[in-house]
């Protein structure tokens, strides 16, 4: 196929570097992808974190199908239609105890700025104006809005563009090599890393503090797992200073880590959480902002004519995210995907953390079915290493995902143990090659 590749910029790429030697994609069908060169690719990222029950699932297609011919939009305000309020009650069902409100958004970027904007609300809305600071993560990955660059961590994707939002700090990451490198499953060390919360509370006041942001399982910055013990403290913390706690589930929701979502995996429950990605299983963007009765609650006062909480998107909601989202969920639920992970948790470990001694590896890290495997990089030239070794993988039909010199997994739930087997065995060879 030729094709000019001119007009289209593509996002979070090397345009040039893939213009001058694309990698597209045709078709798909379960773990598989197809190229245009009619290569089978083993899909070993669910797509980007997202197509959790595999690719090409008939009940998505056909929710999908069916929805688009019944009714193609509904205006999202002041007006509604059924499927919104179904998929919001199929929800709740789903998420941790006390999580009862949705608030749909189209990406995990507007879930959180829409989340951080309710946080400060909620409190303003409440008498206490003054808590408006957002407290968030070195190494965090919150989406590219504002909101979600300022309390994100990752200096490449804030540097180009200014100022970011004030009355912002960072707690440190819990990376921690030196004591956890090679951990299976939840580090033993680094509890004390959510203690750094009390020093900013010290130092800004609680007072001043409308919210902590944190993704239980960091992925964009390279798998970080949270120490044993470290969710619970910022909860135990964030309680005795009345400043709330949002989870980041964009990519750890709908059975990533062997739960629905990460905070049933570490039993710490949030007060605002939010997802994307697996929602749909990718087939439609959608997001939502899951919030206690009790945020909720707060808002639902004034003159009852009135909006209460002046925010949304033109397709927040849109027939047909709900129909796909639907679909998904009842795929899961036929197959019982959302605690999948837990069966083969053990396996997918046991084949990537067989890749410690290999060349240049020097961390593995993994929980449910995510892994990360962190490489050394080429002096003076960091991600190279793990760019050659994305190539590699891709040419020899296998699609992985890298952030700096760490690359990541994260198949489709739906995975057999001969998939896991065929990825162990294509970066064992990747790395032998690359030494
Ligand atoms: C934790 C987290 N939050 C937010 C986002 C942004 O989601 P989106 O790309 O749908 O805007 C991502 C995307 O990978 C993510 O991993």
């Amino acid at each position: 196929m030729t094709q000019n590749l001119d007009a289209y910029w593509m996002p979070f790429t090397a345009n040039r570097q893939f213009k001058q030697a694309p990698r597209m994609l045709t078709g798909a069908d379960g773990m598989i992808f197809t190229d245009d060169r009619g290569r089978k690719i083993l899909d070993g990222i669910a797509g980007l974190w997202c197509v959790n029950a595999g690719h090409n699932r008939p009940k998505i297609v056909e929710a999908i199908q069916r929805q688009a011919a019944l009714l193609d939009f509904a205006p999202p305000f002041q007006m509604a239609h059924p499927k919104v309020f179904e998929l919001a009650n199929r929800l709740i069902e789903l998420t941790p105890a006390g999580l009862n409100k949705v608030f749909f958004t189209n990406s995990g970027s507007e879930a959180v700025d829409t989340a951080l904007k309710m946080a400060i609300a909620y409190h303003r809305v409440r008498g206490d104006a003054s808590r408006t600071r957002l407290i968030g993560r070195e190494r965090g990955y919150h989406g590219v809005n504002f909101g979600g660059i300022s309390v994100g961590g990752i200096v490449g994707n804030r540097k180009l563009f200014g100022s970011m939002l004030g009355g912002v700090d960072h707690l440190r990451h819990t990376h921690d090599p030196a004591r956890n490198a090679f951990s299976v499953g939840q580090p033993l060390h680094g509890a004390e890393f959510a203690n750094d919360l009390e020093k900013l509370i010290a130092l800004h006041d609680a007072s001043t503090i409308a919210a902590v942001i944190v993704e239980p399982v960091a992925g964009s910055t390279g798998v970080l797992i949270p120490p044993i013990g470290y969710l619970q403290r910022l909860r135990e913390i964030c309680d005795k200073h009345g400043i709330l706690l949002i989870f980041d589930e964009v990519i750890t929701g709908f059975g990533r880590t062997g739960q629905p979502f990460a905070a049933q995996t570490f039993g710490v429950t949030p007060d605002l959480m939010t997802a994307a990605k697996g929602l749909t299983n990718g087939c439609v963007p959608m997001g939502a902002v899951f919030a206690t009765q009790a945020i909720h609650d707060t808002f639902m006062t004034g003159p009852e004519h009135l909006i209460e909480f002046p925010h949304g998107y033109t397709y927040s909601g849109h027939p047909l995210a709900c129909a796909a989202a639907l679909g998904t969920l009842d795929t899961y639920a036929d197959e019982g995907l959302l605690t999948r992970a837990t069966e083969m948790q053990g396996y997918f470990a046991e084949g990537l953390h067989s890749l410690k001694g290999l060349p240049h590896v020097i961390d593995v890290r993994n929980i449910g079915l995510i892994g990360g495997v962190e490489l050394t990089p080429l002096p003076g030239e960091p991600g190279k290493r793990a760019f050659s070794l994305f190539l590699d993988c891709w040419e020899q039909g296998l699609l992985i995902r890298i952030t700096g010199d760490t690359f990541a997994l994260s198949p489709p739930l739906i995975i057999e143990r001969s998939h896991i087997d065929q990825m162990i065995d294509t970066l064992r060879k990747a790395l032998v090659k690359a030494a």
